[in-house]
């Protein structure tokens, strides 16, 4: 019934790791095939966060396995424009910097478009790839990501699926999301060369990979109609490509989201909660009124069969509702509520929030950390990294400007502080788009994020000594490819959850983000959990955690196991508190491809939680953060 729903093949992958390692296994399989035959084996390849872990894969392969890439001939399928190759943004850095530079590939045998070509000549450069393509025989295996627009290569939802390789205009969402690369949106080129839709289609056989948030977009080019307007739905016309994804990626397609409509399900609670949530939403019905005909006509009839009357489910999924919402984070003092998402004792609790960048704690339970101070608790916040690297240059330029009108005017004469500040400022006017900073301008950018965080917890009534800045020390890279979880990381994380033994712990749940920051932040606190458990201590029988999302997306509503309301005041307190964080305000340079301001999108994120809360027959509230526990 799965492929009544998707006219696309799906495999789903545990992890985005598992996913990337089975796609290389595929490209190994299909590079010794041709070896074996005397063969080249052409490639088409893919660039982005979404294929690195592939081809780490591949290294490790051509490392550990002896698998040789002199038979391959690759073309990758896009470059922006302008850009000089060597810049560090450019595909073609980026294609030696993950792959090429760590196997045995004939460099003659690599094709990228070029971002240097004169605008007069691409179009000949363009047929020339084309050929070039032509030449090799074709392209063996294409490997695809998404953009959150449907696009493929840079085909932007428009693009003809008779188009070829060309010039194409980006779409801004597509450079936003991009932004992360350079210094700010402005930086990012307006313009790309990338392969047509016809050139990918030509491919014997396509694999296309995404994880994480890309969910929305998988289900439409999968399940819904073939149309421009979604390029990745052209795909369902091609008869040998496959789509590997990860679980969050997946959760959009019928078979995830609605399992019950494509085969049999066991009816846990938790599936029961989310059927009937979603049957609610989309009916427009609060949960109480939803009737025995309604669940027949929703394909529910199989669990009015096994649980019986309506109502009773109804009540069953509406208790759930009612009890994750509670005014009290750190639990309810001298009440006993069985159903109360938090222990009610020992109060006041210890809480340590950890805040993956210097801002997700305000961003993302600033109603949370402020409820929990106010109601007597002692909350510690750890900053897990510096945040240096979304600091502008223009905003750090402001700080310099300061510090060397300071020293002027109180006649403060030091020559270590003034060379430091001369080069500094030297350094940032003559900055090019393919510098890194150096190491004292990080520092500097580290120390305006840290100053803001500072200021936050002492908006919230957080005293010295209760904030804690980690540094993390795979942040530190000066880049924004980061290292993997080290031992530093977990030994440092250890030692502050030892030092404070909390009784609950906040983190940033992105469990998804498979490259990102956050996901190694969290990977670091679970693993010293873990560890610390499996030591023996004490106190961390009873440490509870919950998960809060970052500054991207929500919990779905059918997961959210404590929900906390905020009231209008609170909104504006948190919005404040967000404002603090000035150097992260109208520019933000990681924002995904999502131009709104973080206090923006975490007050739309809020009032929606309030709203489907609402909809679903719950009192409404202005605003609400939501949270998911952890057990481990
Ligand atoms: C990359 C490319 C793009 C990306 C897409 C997703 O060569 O052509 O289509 O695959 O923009 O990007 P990430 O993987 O960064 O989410």
């Amino acid at each position: 019934m799965v492929t009544s729903y998707e006219k696309i093949p799906v495999q789903i992958f545990g992890t985005p790791q598992q996913g990337s390692r089975f796609a290389a296994e595929q490209i190994a399989n299909l590079i010794r095939a041709r070896q074996m035959e005397g063969r080249k084996c052409v490639l088409g390849l893919a660039t982005g966060s979404t294929p690195i872990s592939m081809y780490k894969e591949l290294v490790k392969m051509h490392r550990e396995e002896g698998l040789s890439f002199r038979n391959v001939v690759t073309f990758n399928l896009d470059e922006y424009y302008p850009l000089e190759r060597e810049a560090v943004q450019s595909y073609w850095s980026f294609m030696h910097r993950h792959l090429f530079d760590h196997v045995d590939i004939d460099r003659r045998n690599i094709h990228i478009p070029n971002g240097e070509w004169r605008q007069e000549d691409i179009k000949r450069h363009c047929l020339e790839y084309e050929a070039q393509i032509d030449a090799e025989g074709g392209i063996d295996l294409q490997i695809l990501g998404i953009g959150n627009n449907g696009h493929i290569g840079f085909n932007e939802p428009g693009s003809s699926i008779y188009s070829k390789t060309r010039l194409v205009n980006l779409e801004n969402s597509t450079r936003i999301a991009n932004a992360k690369d350079f210094q700010n949106i402005s930086k990012v080129p307006r313009l790309a060369i990338t392969t047509g839709i016809s050139t990918i289609m030509k491919a014997r056989r396509i694999i296309l990979l995404a994880w994480g948030f890309k969910a929305p977009i998988v289900a439409r080019s999968v399940e819904g109609d073939v149309t421009e307007q979604v390029p990745a739905s052209l795909l369902q016309q091609h008869n040998d490509c496959l789509f590997v994804v990860d679980e969050q990626a997946a959760a959009e397609l019928t078979r995830v989201k609605s399992p019950w409509l494509t085969g049999e399900v066991e009816w846990t609670p938790k599936m029961i909660r989310k059927a009937v949530i979603n049957m609610a939403l989309k009916l427009g019905k609060p949960v109480l009124s939803l009737t025995n005909h309604d669940y027949t006509e929703n394909g529910l009839g199989d669990l009015l069969v096994e649980k019986g009357d309506a109502y009773e489910i109804n009540l069953q999924v509406y208790y759930l509702l009612r009890d994750s919402i509670t005014g009290w984070p750190g639990g309810k003092p001298n009440a006993n509520i069985p159903h109360h998402p938090e222990r009610s004792t020992p109060h006041p609790k210890r809480s340590l929030i950890f805040s993956p960048h210097p801002d997700d704690d305000i961003i993302s339970m600033g109603g949370t950390f402020m409820r929990l101070h106010d109601q007597g608790h002692e909350v510690h916040v750890a900053y897990q990294t510096s945040g240096n690297i979304a600091v502008t240059d223009e905003f750090v330029t402001r700080f310099l400007d300061f510090a060397v009108g300071f020293e002027d005017l109180f006649g403060i004469d030091s020559e270590k502080s003034r060379t430091i500040l001369q080069e500094a400022r030297q350094y940032l006017a003559d900055k090019k788009p393919n510098q890194l900073d150096t190491d004292e301008i990080r520092q500097i950018k580290g120390l305006i994020r840290r100053c803001e965080a500072a200021a936050t917890c002492r908006y919230v009534g957080l005293k010295e000594g209760q904030w804690h800045f980690q540094n993390l020390p795979f942040y530190e890279t000066g880049t924004i490819t980061k290292n993997p979880m080290g031992e530093e990381d977990v030994r440092l994380t250890m030692e502050l959850l030892r030092q404070l033994k909390p009784h609950q712990v906040y983190c940033a749940g992105d469990l998804a983000d498979p490259h990102g920051t956050h996901k190694v932040c969290l990977d670091v606190i679970f693993e010293s959990l873990r560890r610390i458990k499996a030591e023996g201590d004490e106190w961390v029988q009873d440490c509870w955690v919950w998960l809060y999302k970052g500054a991207w997306q929500e919990w779905d509503i059918t997961e959210i196991e404590m929900a906390i309301p905020m009231s209008p005041d609170q909104v504006m307190k948190k919005r404040y508190g967000i404002f603090i964080h000035q150097s992260q305000k109208d520019m933000v340079p990681f924002q995904g491809s999502d131009s709104r301001e973080f206090w923006q999108r975490a007050e739309e994120r809020n009032a929606n939680t309030a709203n489907l809360f609402a909809r679903l027959g719950l009192t409404q509230y202005a605003a609400m953060e939501a949270f998911v526990r952890w057990h481990y």
